[in-house]
């Protein structure tokens, strides 16, 4: 459920008109709503009810320092992956015992980072990333918790670009190897093992591969407690999917109460804390995407729809196929005949193209429409192709909204640019000859 609802024939997030925002910030803009994450946190959290838990909410669906505090006032903590997330964690005032550091490849400076913050707890994902973090912990005189995260090699039954618990995945320790990488961590100075982590995908839709990871990591928790080791912490990751599709066809999704359910199955009388860190499932449909149509383009096979907003400010179509539900911000007259189109950006690629073959609605140049569930893996992933300027962003909380970031202009992305010494202007010289 989220509060993207039309009003007295105009789409509102919250009791605020898109129109009012878009009047005020212009279009394209990313558009959240407060009460929405903050009712999905509050599920994810009431199914979790009954666990020594904690929600590291994982930052990388959507790091925007509001949206961030926002979620820290309802108590969550944050997954970061990389030194720039932890930044922003500590930023958008996330307690640093609440901060949790995922990720295959941290450098040296990030983990000196993490260790100075005093963050929770390191996920370790390879041999010579613990025996670097050793290192470090030693040298500093700081002794870190650390979880080793396996990979239980469980197909999560999603797109491949985000299946992260195959063996042939970059992700975790074998978890043939474990207990020997665990022996090796007890020995090594500046390390203390907490605990075991694991994360097999995102936009799971079954939860079944999770039961048989989880049990894995259950497992290994026993087994590395008949070793001598004090485990007393489990991560679970995060990864349960949400529904794209306007009618819901073809997604029969788990809902967080019976993700929750089947962890308090699974985790029985383990007597660990769980750590959560679900991204997507907190933020995805919290989230719009606003753009405004510039053409009606009449093509001899097609009908294009062709919008200000393109695949640098939402990348997901474009990199995964994916689906995202298209709406028009004025809503239509009840008799409307729909029409299919196809939602393109102005961007210089045919893979710049947000939906094909669209049953939509009318709508004209000048109309608005919105694109769902893009609160999670949206501005986050936007670039400036074709010197594109980064697409604001707006918080909605009840009558209220403010611009939590504003639009990056061409003019700011160039004043990060630098002219060499060796040219004596910054005008290139007229060609001669
Ligand atoms: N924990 C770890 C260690 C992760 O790598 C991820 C996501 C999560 C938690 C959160 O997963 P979630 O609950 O959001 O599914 N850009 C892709 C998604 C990439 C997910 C990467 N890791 C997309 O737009 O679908």
């Amino acid at each position: 459920m989220d509060h993207f609802t039309y009003k007295n024939g105009e789409m509102f997030a919250e009791n605020v008109a898109l129109q009012a925002i878009a009047a005020e910030v212009g279009t394209p803009f990313y558009c959240y709503s407060t009460a929405t994450m903050v009712r999905h946190f509050s599920v994810f959290r009431d199914a979790l009810d009954g666990l020594d838990f904690m929600i590291c909410y994982a930052m990388k669906a959507n790091g925007n320092i509001a949206v961030m505090r926002t979620l820290a006032e309802q108590g969550a903590g944050a997954d970061v992956v990389s030194g720039g997330e932890l930044e922003r964690a500590l930023a958008a005032g996330i307690p640093p015992s609440k901060i949790v550091f995922s990720g295959v490849g941290k450098t040296e400076a990030e983990i000196a980072a993490a260790i100075a913050a005093g963050i929770m707890q390191i996920n370790v994902e390879s041999e010579p990333e613990l025996e670097v973090l050793s290192a470090i912990a030693a040298a500093r005189g700081r002794e870190v918790a650390v979880s080793i995260r396996v990979n239980p090699d469980v197909d999560a039954r999603t797109h491949e670009k985000i299946t992260t618990g195959k063996s042939e995945n970059k992700f975790g320790i074998d978890l043939g190897r474990a207990r020997d990488v665990c022996a090796r961590a007890a020995k090594l100075p500046g390390i203390r093992l907490v605990g075991v982590a694991m994360h097999i995908g995102s936009q799971l839709r079954d939860l079944e591969p999770y039961r048989a990871a989880y049990g894995s990591g259950v497992a290994l928790v026993h087994q590395l407690r008949g070793d001598g080791h004090a485990i007393d912490r489990i991560d679970l990751g995060g990864g349960l999917g949400i529904p794209y599709f306007e009618d819901g066809e073809g997604e029969d999704l788990p809902s967080p109460a019976e993700y929750g359910a089947m962890v308090k199955d699974v985790i029985g009388d383990l007597d660990c804390r769980v750590i959560v860190e679900p991204g997507r499932v907190i933020m995805g449909n919290a989230g719009v995407l606003v753009a405004q149509v510039i053409y009606v383009k009449e093509g001899p096979t097609r009908r294009f729809l062709i919008v200000d907003a393109a695949m640098n400010d939402l990348l997901r179509p474009s990199l995964y196929s994916a689906h995202h539900a298209i709406d028009p911000v004025r809503q239509p007259d009840a008799g409307a005949t729909c029409e299919t189109a196809d939602v393109v950006g102005p961007i210089c690629e045919s893979g710049d193209t947000f939906a094909r073959q669209r049953l939509l609605p009318p709508m004209e140049s000048g109309d608005l429409m919105v694109f769902r569930s893009v609160g999670a893996y949206g501005a986050v992933m936007g670039s400036s192709y074709n010197a594109r300027p980064l697409a604001p962003e707006v918080l909605v909380n009840g009558d209220a909204f403010a611009v939590i970031r504003r639009r990056i202009e061409v003019a700011d992305l160039i004043g990060f640019e630098s002219m060499p010494d060796w040219f004596d202007t910054t005008r290139p010289k007229e060609a001669t000859g």
